[in-house]
């Protein structure tokens, strides 16, 4: 299939995990690519995606600072002559206990999933609108926008924040063509989870590695966690035309975690 064939997606955080997955997926179908991350591997990644036949950008944006979103959807109308497939990816996750979850942690976290989705979620429908194609929005929410885990009120927060905002703009732009949809992964073997002080701070010497995701997949009805080709297969359908009448939606991709 080469349903995206002149079509470009922008992807946040899309150097690795879920988010290259998905370029992947828009890349092999055709699509012009523009990688944005905050990590400098995000050129590496993005010449990955040109061996595979496509033009691909990589920029550094970090998703917090406006003015950096702003550059980045000029950056793509420059290069590509516009953006029709915008996918607000980019994500942290720390993980305390109540008593040790540090102020900095809420406003950090709030700050790159949420306030980070609205500035890139606004820039790509102002842009779609002057160009009057209409266009899709992807939101990466997670299944913690459906049930909070334990030890991460903040990332809760700020992933019903992302189902917020893509209810709300959806029903904004809806009668200009541009859809937005958010997607609920599971639990997906990425980078997001590193046994590593940064994330797991004071956990990190109470649960040996992998062991709080062992419990958590424990409960997956499939038994296994996901992979970004999972979430990959949801991105590339609510891009195409196959979804043109589906918006406001959050579609879990979680391998039967959380039905509802
Ligand atoms: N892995 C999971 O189990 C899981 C589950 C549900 C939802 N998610 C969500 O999926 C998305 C992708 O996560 P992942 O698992 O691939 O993690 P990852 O750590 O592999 O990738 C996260 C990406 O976001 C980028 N990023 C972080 N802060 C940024 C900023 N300020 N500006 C621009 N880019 C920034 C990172 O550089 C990285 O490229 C995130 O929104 C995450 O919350 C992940």
């Amino acid at each position: 299939m080469n349903r995206f064939s002149g079509k470009t997606a922008i992807v946040t955080g899309g150097n690795k995990g879920i988010g290259f997955a998905m370029a992947e997926r828009f890349a092999a179908e055709g699509a012009n690519i523009v990688l944005a991350s905050v990590e400098e591997q995000v050129e590496d990644a993005a010449s990955r995606l040109c061996d595979c036949g496509v033009d691909a950008i990589g920029v550094l944006c970090d998703v917090t600072d406006k003015a950096a979103v702003q550059a980045l959807y000029s950056l793509a109308e420059e290069t590509f002559g516009g953006v029709d497939i915008s996918v607000q990816n980019a994500g942290v996750i720390t993980i305390a206990r109540i008593e040790d979850l540090a102020e900095w942690q809420w406003d950090a976290t709030m700050e790159v999933n949420t306030k980070g989705v609205f500035l890139c979620c606004q820039e790509a429908i102002l842009r779609m609108r002057k160009a009057g194609r209409g266009g899709r929005l992807i939101n990466i929410a997670s299944g913690q926008a459906r049930d909070g885990f334990i030890y991460t009120p903040h990332y809760a927060a700020s992933k019903f924040g992302v189902v917020g905002i893509t209810q709300s703009l959806a029903k904004e732009v809806a009668l200009e063509g541009i859809t937005v949809n958010a997607i609920c992964p599971g639990i997906i073997k990425t980078d997001m989870w590193s046994y590593n002080d940064r994330v797991w701070g004071a956990l990190l010497g109470e649960y040996g590695p992998g062991e709080l995701m062992d419990a958590w997949a424990q409960n997956i009805p499939m038994k296994r966690v996901g992979e970004g080709k999972d979430v990959a297969g949801l991105a590339a359908f609510l891009a195409s035309e196959d979804a043109d009448y589906i918006t406001g939606q959050t579609i879990n991709v979680d391998g039967g975690l959380i039905m509802s």
